[in-house]
C-alpha cells in the first residue's frame, strides 16, 4: 500500500499517530530551516513538515520539490500551533520523517486551485489537470451521488435499467444525427441515437413495464451552454399509466433527489402551468419562477392614441420592475441597447418610471397623458418606485423578447438566486410547430407523442390548435426534462406521421419496425427523460454543464484535448469505400 491514511482525513485527536500519505505536491513553502508541503489527494490537503533539526538532508529535498510531483510520504501527526480555519485538516500537520519522489510533474500551465489562473482553453487542453481542482471534484461527486440516488429511487420503484444501442437507424425527426458508416455494409450508414426513445417504447411492447436507463445521447446541433453534443439523460418509460401517473412519479424522482442529495425537502406538488399561459405570462415555455414580473397586456390601452409603433403591433406587452423608477438615462439607454442586440432582436422599448412623488416620466409621454400611463401601471401591478418596460410588434415575436428582458431584469437586480430552486411543469404543449420556411407542421415534442384525446377530432380540421399529451419540467428558467403520453395505435400513428408530411412508405421505411411491433399489443404507455446533465447543473449552481461532464466538448463540438474530431487515416477511408470530396462553392 502506498498510503495509510488520505490527504483529508487527520484531525487533533490523531495527533502522535504515525501515517503514510500520498499525493500531489500542491505547494512548498520555505519559513526559515522548516518546509512546509501542502499535499492533496482527492479528498483533500494535509500539511506536511520537513525541519532541518529532524533531517536536514530531508528538508532540503522537500524544499525542491516542484508544483504536482507525485510524492509519499511517512511521519508522526502533530497538533499545529499556527491553524488554519479554512481546511478542515488545518489543525494538525504531519512531522515528515522519509519522503519518496513517486513521479515528476513538469511546470503545470495553471493553478490547481478553486480559482485558477488558466483560461478556458487552456484548461480544457489539460482537462486531466484541471480535473485535480476542487470545485470540479465536487461536481463529479455531485453527479455521482445524484445517479446513485437516482438508481435507488428508480429501483425501489419497480424500474428496471435496461441498455440500448448506440448503433441505430437514422431517422429524420428532432435534431441532426451524428453518422457512423458501417464497414461491413458498404455505403450504408448507423447513427448515434438521439434519444432511446424509440427503443424504450419497443420494450413497453415486449412487456418490460418500467424501464430507466441512464443513457448517452448524441445530437449534431448549436451548442450553447446547457447543450453538449454528447450528454446523458435519464431516459425512462411506463406502460399502464396515464399523463398523471407519469407526473407523480418523476416529480417523486426530483424531490428524492432533491431532499437526498441537497437537504431540500419540497413538501407541497410542484405548480403546474399550461403552455399557453407559460407563453403569455412568461414569454417562455420554460419560465422562470424564481421571480415575478409577470408579463401584462397593455394591447387595448395603448392602441389608439396615435402611438404608430403601438397602433401597428399585434401585442403591446409590459413587465414592471420594482424599485427601478430611478433608472438614469444611461441605464434605459443600457436596456434599450440589449433589446436591439441580435440575440435579442428587438426594435426598441418604451418606459415608464412611476416616481416615489406620484409623478410619472416615460419615453412615450408625447402619446400618452399621465393618466393614461397610470392606467398601464395599474394594470401592470407597478406601483411608485417601479419602472415599467414595455415592447410591442408581432405576439409570439414580443414575447419572446420581453421575456430575454425579464431575464436580464432578473440577473440585474440579483433575484435570480441559485439556491432557490423553482421546479414546475409545464402541459398541454401544442402537438404541432408550423414551419414557414418549409410550409409544414412539425411534431413539437416527437411523432409518437399521443394528441390530448379531447382534441384528437381537430387532427385534420385545426391541426396547429390540437394539444399534446406532453409535459416538461421546468427548474429556474431550464428545461430539465420532458416527456409524453405515447400513440400506441397503429392507425393514430399512421394519422401522426401523415400530417408531418411523410409518404405510408417514407414512414413504413423509417419507423417500419415500430409500426409493426405496433400490431402485436402494444400496451398503453409513456414516459420522460430528464438532462441528466443539467440536472446535475441546476444542483451545483453553475451556468454551463460542461463543469458537470468530465470531458466534455468546446462549442465547436471539439475536444481541444485529444484534438477530436480529426482526419482519418485514408486507409480507414478506403475500408469504409468512402472518399472525401471538396466541399462545393456555393
Ligand atoms: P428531449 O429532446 O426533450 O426529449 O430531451 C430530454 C431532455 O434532455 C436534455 N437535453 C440535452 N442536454 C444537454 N445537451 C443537449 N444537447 C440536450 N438535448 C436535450 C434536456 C431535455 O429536457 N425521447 C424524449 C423524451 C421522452 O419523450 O421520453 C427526448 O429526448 O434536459
Amino acid at each position: 500500500m502506498y498510503r495509510d491514511t488520505t490527504c483529508g482525513e487527520l484531525r487533533t485527536g490523531d495527533a502522535g499517530k504515525s501515517v503514510t500519505l500520498a499525493g500531489w505536491v500542491q505547494r512548498v513553502r520555505k519559513m526559515g530551516g522548516m518546509t512546509f508541503i501542502d499535499l492533496r489527494d482527492r479528498y483533500g490537503i494535509t500539511q506536511i513538515v520537513f525541519s532541518d533539526d529532524n533531517n536536514a538532508e530531508l528538508a532540503s529535498d522537500a524544499s525542491h520539490l516542484g508544483r504536482e510531483y507525485v510524492i509519499q510520504v511517512h511521519g508522526t501527526v502533530a497538533e499545529r500551533q499556527s491553524k488554519n480555519p479554512k481546511l478542515p485538516t488545518g489543525d494538525i500537520e504531519v512531522i515528515a520523517d522519509s519522503l519518496k519522489i513517486l513521479n515528476r510533474s513538469e511546470i503545470p500551465p495553471f493553478t490547481i486551485e478553486e480559482d485558477t489562473d488558466g483560461g478556458d482553453d487552456l484548461r480544457m487542453k489539460y482537462r486531466y489537470m484541471d480535473l485535480r481542482r476542487p470545485n470540479l471534484r465536487r461536481n463529479l461527486e455531485l453527479r455521482h451521488r445524484m445517479a446513485f440516488e437516482i438508481r435507488r429511487y428508480l429501483d425501489a420503484n419497480g424500474f428496471l435499467e435496461i441498455e440500448t444501442p448506440i448503433l441505430v437507424k437514422s431517422t429524420p425527426e428532432g435534431a441532426r444525427d451524428f453518422i457512423v458508416p458501417s464497414r461491413m455494409n458498404p455505403g450504408e450508414f448507423y447513427a448515434l441515437p438521439q434519444s432511446p426513445q424509440l427503443f424504450k417504447q419497443l420494450l413497453m411492447v415486449s412487456g418490460y413495464d418500467r424501464y430507466f436507463q441512464i443513457a448517452k445521447c448524441f445530437r449534431d446541433e448549436d451548442l450553447r451552454a446547457d447543450r453538449q453534443p454528447e450528454f446523458t439523460q435519464i431516459d425512462c418509460e411506463m406502460s399502464f399509466v396515464e399523463q398523471e401517473d407519469v407526473i407523480d412519479m418523476f416529480e417523486g424522482l426530483v424531490k428524492h433527489i432533491f431532499k437526498y442529495v441537497k437537504g431540500i425537502d419540497f413538501t407541497e406538488p410542484f405548480p403546474r402551468m399550461t403552455w399557453q399561459d407559460a407563453m403569455e405570462k412568461y414569454g417562455s415555455d420554460k419560465p422562470d419562477l424564481r421571480f415575478g414580473m409577470e408579463f401584462n397586456d397593455l394591447t387595448d390601452l395603448a392602441k389608439g392614441h396615435g402611438f404608430p409603433v403601438a397602433d401597428g403591433s399585434e401585442l403591446v406587452v409590459g413587465i414592471a420592475v420594482p424599485g427601478c423608477a430611478g433608472y438614469s438615462r444611461k441605464q434605459t439607454d443600457e436596456l434599450i441597447d440589449f433589446v436591439k442586440r441580435p440575440q435579442v432582436g428587438a426594435s426598441g422599448l418604451m418606459w415608464v418610471k412611476y416616481e416615489a412623488d406620484g409623478k410619472v416620466k416615460s419615453s412615450v409621454g408625447k402619446f400618452y397623458s399621465d393618466d393614461d400611463l397610470k392606467a398601464w401601471g395599474e394594470r401592470a401591478g407597478a406601483k411608485e418606485g417601479d419602472l415599467l418596460l414595455v415592447m410591442a410588434g408581432d405576439a409570439m415575436k414580443t414575447r419572446k423578447q420581453l421575456c430575454e428582458l425579464r431575464l436580464e431584469m432578473g440577473n440585474r437586480l440579483g433575484i435570480r438566486d441559485k439556491n432557490v430552486f423553482a421546479p414546475l411543469w409545464v402541459i398541454d404543449f401544442p402537438l404541432f410547430e408550423w414551419d414557414e420556411e418549409t410550409q409544414r407542421y412539425y411534431a413539437m415534442h416527437h411523432p409518437f407523442t399521443s394528441p390530448n384525446p379531447e382534441d384528437i377530432p381537430l387532427l385534420h380540421s385545426d391541426t396547429g390548435k390540437v394539444r399534446a399529451t406532453a409535459y416538461d419540467i421546468v427548474v429556474n428558467g431550464t428545461e430539465l426534462g420532458g416527456g409524453s403520453i405515447r400513440i400506441h395505435d397503429a392507425k393514430l400513428q399512421d394519422t401522426m406521421f401523415e400530417l408531418l408530411g411523410f409518404t405510408p412508405e417514407r414512414a413504413r421505411e423509417q419507423f417500419g419496425f415500430l409500426m409493426n411491433a405496433f400490431k402485436y399489443g402494444a400496451p398503453p404507455h409513456g414516459g420522460l427523460a430528464l438532462g441528466f446533465d443539467r440536472f446535475v447543473s441546476i444542483l451545483a449552481g453553475l451556468d454551463s454543464i460542461r463543469d458537470v461532464i468530465a470531458f466534455p466538448k468546446n462549442n465547436s463540438g471539439r475536444d481541444v484535448m485529444n484534438e477530436s474530431p480529426s482526419p482519418i487515416d485514408p486507409a480507414q477511408l478506403d475500408e469504409l469505400q468512402l472518399e472525401l470530396c471538396p466541399k462545393s462553392e456555393k
